[in-house]
């Protein structure tokens, strides 16, 4: 995943600091359950270590994700056929991208990302591997509606958000975003989208706090970033990463645990944590067959195909744009 950096779209202060990060802290840390959004993890520091997790022995999706697009290559090609456009919402990774991309016969890769270094760097990188395709980045949010380059209008879309991202949001915003999908790519369109699986909670809680620690220090570094980006005072090393699962939500948290009682400032405001008192920093939604298909209708997609890899741990879900109809 890329950071949330990109120059041109962040709005900062006269001291170089970015609005939305602050406003979304200070908020945070008033509630009595102190809570920060987690694409705040992702600066240039949370993307490596996000990287780093994805190479971490106890974390599966990103193994078992990339295992069906190595493998299922030519049942893509049945269910999507060739000559659409593929839309990639979030700069693609190296890997799973270019298996997508050689296995449907594509007419055009359209890569939208907030941060225009990964997208610039990922078209780069996908235009050297297919030289005949046409590549046309889009320096865009797209948690927004966004208009999609005129080259690529007349053709039909693929939209594509590997990872299990869509997981990362909870259902209002997911289904949001699912329509803001819809609406960017048109009718005709169809989504292939990566939805993380259920599976024993013990599984699930090593996979987000890995032996070698790589997980709680992608947690950690929040802090970090909080006391560098907005004079924070947090006492770092008196937090502990958590990740725990939440069963009714069907979802992995993690928090960060005060070890003992604790008192900083951030962005000149006071705040306190009792000892055990946590800030919730991610929730991580894992789905069941009908819990993904119940999302991805809610937000006027139809699903119409599904991948496990070999293990069951992880999907990929092909959904087709809804045709609006009153009833049933
Ligand atoms: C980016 N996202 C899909 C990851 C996930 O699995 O929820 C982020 C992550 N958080 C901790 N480990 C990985």
């Amino acid at each position: 995943m890329a950071s949330g950096e990109g120059i041109a779209l962040v709005d900062r202060d006269e001291q170089g600091v970015d609005r939305a990060f602050r406003a979304d802290v200070l908020e945070g840390l008033r509630q009595p359950q102190k809570a920060i959004p987690a694409r705040w993890l992702y600066d240039d520091a949370g993307s490596q270590l996000f990287e780093d997790i994805t190479q971490v022995e106890e974390y599966y999706p990103t193994r078992a994700e990339t295992e069906i697009l190595r493998t299922r290559g030519g049942e893509f090609a049945d269910a999507i056929g060739p000559g659409r456009a593929v839309v990639e919402f979030g700069s693609g990774s190296s890997v799973k991208t270019p298996l997508l991309l050689e296995a449907i016969e594509p007419a055009a890769y359209v890569p939208l990302d907030i941060a225009g270094d990964f997208l610039r760097a990922a078209a780069e990188d996908l235009s050297a591997k297919f030289p005949g395709l046409p590549v046309h980045p889009v320096e865009a949010d797209f948690m927004r509606e966004v208009a999609l380059p005129d080259a690529a209008a007349a053709t039909p879309k693929l939209g594509f958000f590997p990872g299990s991202t869509i997981g990362n949001m909870v259902p209002r915003t997911a289904v949001d975003l699912l329509r803001t999908m819809r609406a960017t790519l048109g009718a005709g369109s169809m989504l292939l989208i990566g939805m993380d699986l259920i599976k024993d909670p013990a599984v699930l809680e090593a996979a987000y706090d890995d032996a070698a620690g790589v997980t709680a220090e992608f947690n950690l570094n929040l802090a970090r970033r909080i006391n560098r980006e907005l004079g924070g005072t947090i006492p770092v090393d008196k937090l502990r990463h958590i990740a725990r699962w939440n069963d009714d939500f069907a979802r992995i948290e993690m928090h960060l645990e005060a070890q003992t009682d604790m008192r900083f400032e951030v962005a000149g405001e006071s705040f306190a944590l009792a000892k055990g008192e946590t800030i919730h920093t991610e929730n991580s939604h894992k789905f069941s067959r009908r819990s993904s298909n119940a999302l991805l209708l809610a937000g006027e997609w139809t699903p119409v195909k599904r991948w496990k890899d070999a293990e069951g741990r992880f999907s990929l879900i092909l959904a087709e744009a809804t045709i609006a109809r009153s009833a049933p």
